[in-house]
């Protein structure tokens, strides 16, 4: 990266996402700043970005937690540009309402559609990773703004599996994670397979695994996030009765909401395995420098 990039450019983080935000600004050879977040107590909050900013800012911040952190993130956007920033990249390695892409009831807010054109209001490019995109099949027809870039993580993942386990069998637990465990076992020439999943409701979920061989053999369920934990957790039950040597969890996106990671634990689980796109105890991989190699390939064609 060039010194006259380097000293045009500042990456600002915030608060939650700062070890992860600061990490990234290192690979990236950008300067780094935080943005300063006090919440009232009344729930709302004050933010303030250092006064002098160059032309050309990168935000850092995962949107798990979304609602506040959206609102935030506009605070951000808005006060950057009012202080002459002519381009704001967005890096947000969780990015949120990606799964309602549709209205699957009548009189249902298309959330993915909503959000997204609420940030190409206020950001000129995006980097994302493990975005879940079903039905629509392009960033930036989620995100418009250019470039959208959704980065995937699974080939640091694959780089990781190989140093942990002995020849393991990937088990995407739904259809939609074949492309992840797909890329995974062909990166490093490892079985896999991709069971089906049926959803009742949040917490309802069956999986049906496919026939295979799943005697003595290391698992490994790997998927885009775990929310609940009721996907995994249901795979985890159905392996359970082939007996394997043991079952590992890899996702991208650790929420692990509510007792998620306790029924995991419950259920036999070997390994709690996650990128660091959100923090959470489970991260073991670090995204900094795929995420560097995008940002800088984006400055440079937009500087
Ligand atoms: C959905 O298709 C995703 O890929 C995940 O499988 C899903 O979001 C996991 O949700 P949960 O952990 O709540 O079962």
């Amino acid at each position: 990266m060039s010194a006259r990039l380097n000293d045009s450019c500042l990456l600002i983080g915030f608060p939650d996402y700062r070890e992860a935000a600061q990490r990234l600004a290192r690979a990236a050879g950008i300067p780094y700043a935080d943005a300063l977040i006090h919440h009232f107590p009344d729930g709302e909050t004050r933010l303030q970005l250092p006064e002098s900013l160059p032309e050309y800012v990168v935000l850092c911040r995962t949107l798990d937690h979304p609602n506040s952190r959206l609102v935030e993130l506009v605070l951000a956007a808005a006060t950057a540009r009012d202080l002459g920033v002519k381009h704001i990249t967005l890096v947000a390695p969780y990015l949120c309402y990606m799964r309602q892409d549709k209205a699957f009831h009548p009189g249902e807010a298309v959330s993915q559609r909503i959000v997204g054109t609420l940030l190409s209001q206020w950001i000129d490019a995006l980097i994302t990773v493990d975005s879940h995109l079903h039905r629509v099949h392009q960033l930036k027809d989620a995100v418009p703004v250019d470039p959208a870039i959704n980065l995937s993580a699974t080939t640091v993942m694959s780089a990781f599996l190989g140093e942990q386990l002995d020849n393991p069998f990937l088990v995407g637990p739904d259809e939609e994670s074949e492309q992840w465990v797909a890329a995974i076992a062909r990166d490093s020439d490892f079985d896999y397979c991709v069971a089906r999943k049926q959803r009742f409701g949040d917490q309802q979920v069956r999986v049906s695994l496919p026939k295979a061989d799943y005697r003595n053999r290391h698992i490994v369920l790997v998927d885009d996030v775990a929310s609940t934990g009721h996907t995994l957790e249901a795979a985890m039950l159905a392996l359970a009765y082939f007996q394997p040597a043991s079952i590992s969890v890899l996702v991208t996106h650790a929420l692990f909401v509510g007792d998620a990671q306790e029924r995991l634990h419950r259920a036999g689980v070997s390994n709690i395995w996650s990128t660091d796109a959100i923090p959470h105890s489970s991260n073991a991989l670090h995204l900094d420098h795929l995420l560097a190699d995008a940002l800088d390939g984006c400055r440079k064609s937009s500087m």
